[in-house]
């Protein structure tokens, strides 16, 4: 494995659920270090707002449990920190360029790469007790990939035979770059995220107390909010709040 300048325990795994179940899983036993789970596939890999994440054979499919000062409220920091390196790391392996979906996918010649789950539980103090921050990037497609994404989803090596010293450079790149990113600054991988904004200037949708708004986005702030322009009026919408779906 790639040297990532960082204390941290890494995990094999050739099959499990989710890498979030099982680093949630550790964190509940009392680990208190920061844990790096790779699994070759996954079961039931999750994504957000409860639906299924693609995990045969030929992706790079992995979790970081760590334990960081962060409030819990900052958590959309580390999903954006973690689209940042995603897009930072498969650029530096490929020649795919790559943008950011809000507020937790990385694109790649529009169609959807890699998506990103952040998980955690809070301390009494409104801080988080640890986070999960759960990667998965699609690496090779084997025989291509099923029928329900082909239309929205690419990998970043398409149908050549997989290499897993390639899958585990990857992932070594972006742990590295991930723990130096959330130990230092986080403003340039904020403003980083921002400019990789693939919605700017898009009609979308998103749905608010059981209502279906439309709007046009201007930019994402710099808490990650998406600015929208609603019949002539500003008004900023959160990841836990709305899902935006591209009209
Ligand atoms: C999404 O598309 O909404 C996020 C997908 C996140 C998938 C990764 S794969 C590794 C980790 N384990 C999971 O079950 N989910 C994340």
């Amino acid at each position: 494995m790639h040297d990532m300048g960082e204390d941290i325990k890494v995990i094999r795994l050739d099959c499990t659920d989710s890498t979030n179940n099982y680093a949630k899983q550790l964190a509940k036993n009392g680990e208190k270090g920061n844990v790096l789970v790779i699994a070759k596939r996954q079961t039931a890999g999750r994504g957000r707002l409860g639906r299924s994440f693609y995990s045969d054979t030929g992706g790079a499919y992995f979790s970081l449990l760590i334990h960081t000062g962060l409030k819990a409220e900052d958590g959309y920091i580390l999903t954006a920190l973690a689209a940042v390196c995603a897009a930072q790391t498969v650029e530096q392996i490929s020649e795919k360029k790559c943008l950011i979906k809000w507020v937790n996918d990385v694109y790649t010649d529009n169609k959807k790469l890699c998506g990103i789950l952040t998980e955690g539980a809070c301390d009494n103090s409104g801080g988080f007790e640890y986070a999960v921050v759960g990667v998965g990037i699609n690496v090779y497609e084997g025989n291509g990939l099923p029928e329900d994404i082909k239309d929205t989803a690419t990998s970043v090596f398409g149908k050549k035979e997989i290499n897993a010293a390639v899958i585990e450079n990857l992932i070594g790149i972006f742990t590295k770059k991930y723990l130096a990113a959330v130990n230092g600054s986080h403003e340039p991988f904020i403003n980083e995220y921002r400019r990789r904004s693939m919605l700017n200037g898009k009609t979308v949708s998103y749905q608010k107390n059981g209502l279906t708004h439309t709007a046009t986005v201007i930019c994402t702030d710099e808490k990650c909010r998406l600015v929208l322009n609603e019949n002539g009026k500003e008004i900023r919408v959160s990841a836990g709040e709305v899902s935006v779906k591209p009209e």
